[in-house]
C-alpha cells in the first residue's frame, strides 16, 4: 500500500508537462504498434517499379504507332553471295595437337562445319522454315519488337493458356521451334497460345540506341507487348537471360503472371548460401539439400568456381568492352560461328571440351545450329546482343532494389543436370517464394528447349496443370 501510494504520488507528482510527455509517448507507442501490426498484415508481395524508357534514336517521338505489323523473314542472292565471299576469305589457325575444344573451337572441325555451311546449308530453305510460324513486329519504347505468335489449331474443348517463352544468349527465338508444336497441341485438355519475342538487340528486334537497356527494360517491353496483344494473365518461361527477364516481369506485375517456369535460376548469394556451401557436403539435410543436390554441387570449388572461371571469359569481355570484340565477329561469319557454336558445345555438356568435334552434332543438327548463327549474321546483331551483358552487369547487381525483391508468383523450376551452375531448391526459395514444382531433369544442359524439347514441354505442362489445379 505504501509502495503503491508512492508510485501514485510520483506519477501524479509529475508536473503537467511531464504528464503530457508520458501520455504522448504512450499514444505514440500504441500508434507505432498498430502501424507495425498493419505492416505485418500487409500482403508480403513486393513489386519492383515498372519505370519507363525510350530507346529509339534521337529525341523521343510523342506518339508511337501501336499497331502490330506482320513480318516475314527475307533473304536475297546478294546476301548469300556476300556470305560466301567472306567465308572463302577466312584465315584459320591450326589447333594445337590433341587440344580438342580446350583452347576454344577446334579449327579443323570448324572447317568441316564451314564447308557444310558453304556448300550444303540452304539458307533459303531455312528462311522458309523460319516463316512457317507467323511473325510480327510492333513499336515499343522506340524499338521495333519482333515476335512469333502461334495459336493452337482448335480452341473448343480445351483450355487455351497464353505462354511467353524468352530466349537468351547466344540463342534466339529459333531455340523454341521444336518445343512450339508440343505446346500448341492439345495435351490432356490444355493447349498453349505461344508468344516468342526476340530480346531487343537480338535477331529481328531492333537494337536499343541508348545506354542502359537491361533485363528490367526488356521485362517492361515484354509486359507492354502482352498487354498490347490483349493478355491480362499469362504464363512465362525462360532460361539464360530469359530467366532473368521473366523473373523481372513477375516482380513488376505479379497480378498478370499466373506462373513462372524457369530452366535456369540465379540464386541470391548470402549467408544462407555460404553456410550451405560449407556444411552441405557433410550434413546436407540440415541445409535442405537432397542427395542429387550434393552430387550436382560438390566439390563446390571445382564444379562452380573453377569451372566458372574457365567458362566465363566471354562474360567479362561482353560486360566490359562488347563493341571491341564484336567488331571482328560482325565482319567474319566464320569467327561469329566459332564464337557462338563453342557455347552450344560446352554449355550442352562441359565434358564436350575433351571431344575433337566438341560433341556438337550429338545434340544438334548443323542445320539448326547454323540457322541460329545466320539469325545473328544476317541481322548484324552480335554486338548489340553482347551489350546486354554490360547493361545488366553495371554496378553490383546484388545491390539493386530488385535483387532484394522476392518473386511471389507460382514458380516451376526444371533443373537440368548439365546446366552451368546447379541451383538447389533451398537456394531458389530465397528469391522464389512460391515454388510449386522443382524437377531434377534426367538429361540436358543449358539450351533446354533446343536440346530436350519433349522433356521441357512435359515439365511446363505438369507445372501449369498444378497451378491451374487441373
Ligand atoms: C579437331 O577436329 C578434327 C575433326 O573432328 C579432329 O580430327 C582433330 O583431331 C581435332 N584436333 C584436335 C587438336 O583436337
Ligand atoms: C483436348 O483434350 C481433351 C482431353 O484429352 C479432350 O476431351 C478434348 O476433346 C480435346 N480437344 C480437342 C480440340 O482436341
Ligand atoms: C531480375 O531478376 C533477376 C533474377 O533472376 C535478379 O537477379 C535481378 O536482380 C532482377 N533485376 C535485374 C535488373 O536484373
Amino acid at each position: 500500500m505504501q509502495r503503491l501510494n508512492l508510485l501514485k504520488d510520483s506519477f501524479f507528482g509529475l508536473d503537467v508537462v511531464q504528464q503530457q510527455l508520458v501520455v504522448g509517448s504512450a499514444v505514440a507507442l500504441a500508434a507505432g504498434g498498430i502501424l507495425l501490426y498493419a505492416m505485418q498484415r500487409r500482403p508480403k508481395v513486393k513489386t519492383i517499379p515498372l519505370g519507363e524508357g525510350w530507346w529509339g534514336a534521337g529525341e523521343k517521338t510523342l506518339s508511337e504507332d501501336k499497331k502490330i505489323h506482320p513480318f516475314t523473314v527475307k533473304t536475297s542472292d546478294e546476301e548469300i553471295k556476300d556470305l560466301h565471299e567472306r567465308i572463302d576469305k577466312t584465315r584459320y589457325t591450326d589447333p594445337l595437337e590433341e587440344s580438342s575444344f580446350n583452347y576454344g573451337f577446334n579449327s579443323t572441325y570448324l572447317k568441316k562445319v564451314v564447308s557444310y555451311w558453304r556448300d550444303e546449308f540452304d539458307w533459303k530453305k531455312r528462311v522458309a522454315v523460319l516463316n512457317q510460324y507467323p511473325h510480327f513486329k510492333t513499336k515499343i519504347e522506340g524499338l521495333d519488337v519482333h515476335f512469333i505468335h502461334v495459336r493452337p489449331p482448335h480452341r473448343a474443348d480445351q483450355k487455351v493458356v497464353p505462354l511467353m517463352l524468352v530466349h537468351g544468349w547466344p540463342g534466339s527465338f529459333y531455340e523454341f521451334y521444336k518445343i512450339l508444336p508440343l505446346l500448341t497441341q492439345n495435351r490432356s485438355g490444355v493447349a498453349f497460345e505461344v508468344i516468342i519475342p526476340s530480346i531487343p538487340g537480338y535477331g529481328f528486334s531492333e537494337a536499343p540506341h541508348k545506354q542502359g537497356f537491361n533485363s528490367l527494360a526488356a521485362a517492361r517491353v515484354f509486359l507492354t507487348l502482352m498487354e498490347r496483344l490483349g493478355f491480362s494473365q499469362f504464363y512465362l518461361q525462360g532460361g539464360d537471360w530469359g530467366s532473368l527477364i521473366t523473373t523481372n516481369m513477375s516482380q513488376m506485375k505479379p497480378d498478370c503472371v499466373k506462373g513462372l517456369h524457369l530452366n535456369m535460376c540465379v540464386s541470391n548469394r548470402g549467408f544462407k548460401v555460404l553456410l550451405s556451401m560449407i556444411i552441405g557436403p557433410y550434413l546436407p539435410f540440415l541445409v535442405g539439400f537432397s542427395r542429387e543436390d550434393v552430387r550436382r554441387l560438390f566439390p563446390y570449388f571445382e564444379k562452380n568456381v573453377w569451372e566458372m572461371l574457365r567458362e566465363s571469359g566471354y562474360l567479362h569481355i561482353q560486360a566490359t568492352k562488347p563493341d571491341t570484340a564484336g567488331c571482328g565477329l560482325n565482319s567474319s561469319p566464320v569467327g561469329l560461328a566459332a564464337y557462338i557454336l563453342e557455347k552450344f558445345s560446352t554449355w550442352a555438356d562441359k565434358k564436350n571440351r575433351d571431344l575433337e568435334d566438341g560433341g556438337l552434332e550429338r545434340k544438334f543438327s548443323l542445320d539448326d545450329l547454323l540457322t541460329n548463327v545466320m539469325i545473328y549474321w544476317t541481322t548484324g546483331s552480335i554486338v548489340s546482343s553482347m551489350r546486354f551483358y554490360k547493361e545488366n552487369l553495371k554496378g553490383n547487381p546484388s545491390n539493386r532494389i530488385d535483387a532484394k525483391t522476392g518473386t511471389f508468383v507460382p514458380t516451376g523450376l526444371a533443373a537440368f543436370p548439365q546446366e552451368l551452375m546447379h541451383c538447389p531448391k533451398s537456394w531458389a526459395q530465397i528469391r522464389y517464394r512460391n515454388i510449386q514444382s522443382y524437377t531434377f531433369m534426367p538429361r540436358g544442359g543449358h539450351f533446354a528447349a533446343f536440346e530436350e524439347p519433349r522433356l521441357l514441354a512435359d515439365d511446363i505442362i505438369q507445372f501449369v496443370k498444378k497451378v491451374e489445379k487441373l
